[in-house]
């Protein structure tokens, strides 16, 4: 639906302040970031990671005694589809050098990377191999691509935008590998924007002192994702991809290594076991836990699997009570809610306005500031602008990127974005977009070392559902790249592990453990998890 006449009218704030604004763009002069000193004091003020009452400690398993959002907690605190006591694990139905769980970028470039060193892969995917947040990802890609740019910098980058939380050996890996991450793509054919002479183009993201934001328009994820999944297909010789059979339990052998996993065939409800030497979990995120009640911009699937799965078989976790809100998702029209409007907009100089036209922060503060900052602009401040069905949002002024980029700019370099509203009839070259923060991605995750290996013997783990290489704040693009370089380590390290090793039993001791030490707990319940789909009635707001 257009803008109604109210927020017609609001718009007209904006308009007057824009032109004053755009000329401070064209000098240099920008909004005051928030000093580094009042970050932190900030953040517990107004960021949804330390709200009251959002989060209890999980009282059993690895973790023990840690506080997890209570929606974590839950699928943890809950039994598993199988029955450890009657299934059959002396019925192999696939064996495979290397089993992966998921079926987006992380698994993907993990399948063709072991399948390149000659092993056997079979991919076990909840929906369709594709159906992931890979698919999902607007903006870019991170990388040190340029000279005035290096690894080193992007380091120092990322852990200042995970406020030095970042684990220094994944995040060491992740900015050491990302120039041949994005040279990797490039061969395997994915085509990221370049400039009329032909080099890559680069823009800023929130956090960065560096250009170094690769992407394919605002459709970077689809093009990376629409790649990987052609040339997976293309390897069936080696890559076997079961679609619509989520995992929903591991198997382990007499010393507790992980030997295997348990499909859930979700057309026929059978359960299949698989045999494998390594076994890579990932699975994404946990958007659609919606975590606080936060729309996401999250694909269907995404509900922490595979943190459940590992979890039983005893992997821990870290910051898993951490969940990036990204600052700008669509509050309206309602039909959209929640869904991303990429920072490459902030990036391509987009501000962001209250009800009466005002900036109210620099655009570009890492995630969690700029998010805080709206939630203070709409609650604490009450300047928010209210929607006819009273979701709250600010405005975030595209039409401006039209006056300093020239005319065109917005169709030309955000079409999705164009055509998502244009849809309903608000053209965002000419009218600006209406903004809340939406649960964009699990920072925390499982625990893993720079081979992508976690600390149980043959279970690896890449991408989102891993946990430590952000920190407790993830910078724009590093989560392509984190998918790519993690997902090829693991690869290479399963193809590694699995050369040397043996088949091992299939059992399901860890699981009957895990029940017991739920009982222990004093936890009664009949929570089944993994959930594999959200359950919308009447929960979501
Ligand atoms: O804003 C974005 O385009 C999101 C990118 C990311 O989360 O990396």
């Amino acid at each position: 639906m257009p803008y109604v006449e109210y927020m017609k009218n609001l718009i007209r704030n904006v308009e007057k302040s824009r032109r004053k604004r755009v000329q401070d763009a064209k000098e240099g002069k920008h909004h005051a970031r928030l000093p580094q000193e009042d970050v932190d004091s900030f953040l517990k003020q107004y960021h949804p990671d330390y709200m009251d009452g959002t989060k209890r400690p999980v009282n059993f398993g690895p973790n023990r005694g840690e506080a997890v959002q209570n929606e974590v907690a839950e699928i943890l605190e809950a039994r598993s589809m199988v029955d450890p006591d009657t299934f059959d694990t002396g019925t192999v139905h696939y064996e495979t050098d290397i089993f992966i769980v998921g079926g987006g970028g992380a698994a993907a470039s993990a399948a063709l990377t072991a399948a390149n060193r000659g092993m056997s892969v079979l991919m076990a995917t909840k929906l369709r191999i594709g159906d992931a947040n890979t698919m999902m990802a607007e903006g870019g890609i991170q990388g040190a691509s340029k000279p005035q740019d290096s690894p080193a910098r992007h380091y120092l980058d990322t852990m200042g935008g995970g406020h030095f939380t970042n684990d220094p050996e994944l995040l060491k890996a992740l900015t050491s590998d990302a120039p041949k991450a994005l040279i990797w793509l490039e061969k395997e054919g994915v085509m990221f924007d370049k400039e009329n002479d032909g080099v890559m183009k680069v823009l800023h993201g929130g956090g960065t002192s560096r250009k170094r934001m690769h992407s394919a328009g605002d459709m970077t994820g689809a093009a990376i994702m629409r790649v990987l999944r052609d040339e997976v297909k293309n390897r069936r010789d080696s890559i076997q991809v079961i679609e619509f059979s989520p995992v929903v339990e591991l198997t382990t052998g007499g010393d507790g290594e992980v030997t295997g996993g348990i499909m859930y065939n979700m057309e026929t409800g059978r359960f299949l076991l698989v045999k494998a030497k390594a076994v890579i979990i990932a699975t994404g995120g946990f958007g659609r836990l919606h975590i606080q009640g936060f729309p996401t911009t999250n694909h269907y699937g995404a509900t922490a699997d595979g943190i459940v799965i590992a979890y039983r078989a005893g992997v821990p976790f870290r910051y898993m009570d951490s969940s990036q809100i990204h600052p700008t998702g669509i509050a309206y029209p309602e039909q959209n809610v929640g869904l991303l409007i990429t920072e490459k907009v902030r990036g391509s100089g987009a501000q962001l306005l209250n009800i009466e036209g005002e900036q109210f922060v620099y655009p570009l503060e890492p995630r969690d500031v700029e998010s805080s900052a709206i939630i203070r602009e709409c609650g604490d401040r009450g300047k928010g602008v209210t929607t006819p069905t009273g979701r709250f949002g600010v405005w975030l002024d595209s039409p401006m990127i039209e006056i300093l980029k020239g005319e065109g700019f917005v169709k030309t370099n955000f079409p999705a974005k164009y055509r998502q509203f244009i849809r309903h009839g608000i053209d965002i070259s000419k009218e600006p977009m209406l903004v809340y923060p939406t649960l964009h991605y699990q920072n925390g995750g499982l625990t893993i070392n720079s081979s992508g290996e976690t600390p149980v013997r043959g279970l690896f783990a890449a991408g989102e559902v891993t946990g430590g290489v952000h920190g407790r704040n993830r910078l724009m693009g590093n989560s392509l790249l984190d998918i790519v370089v993690f997902g090829i380590r693991s690869g290479n390290s399963t193809a590694e592990y699995a050369g040397k090793t043996s088949f091992g039993t299939l059992t399901l001791d860890h699981l009957r453990r895990y029940h017991r030490e739920l009982a222990d707990a004093g936890i009664k319940t009949d929570r089944i998890s993994p959930i594999l789909l959200p359950d919308y009635m009447g929960k979501i707001g």
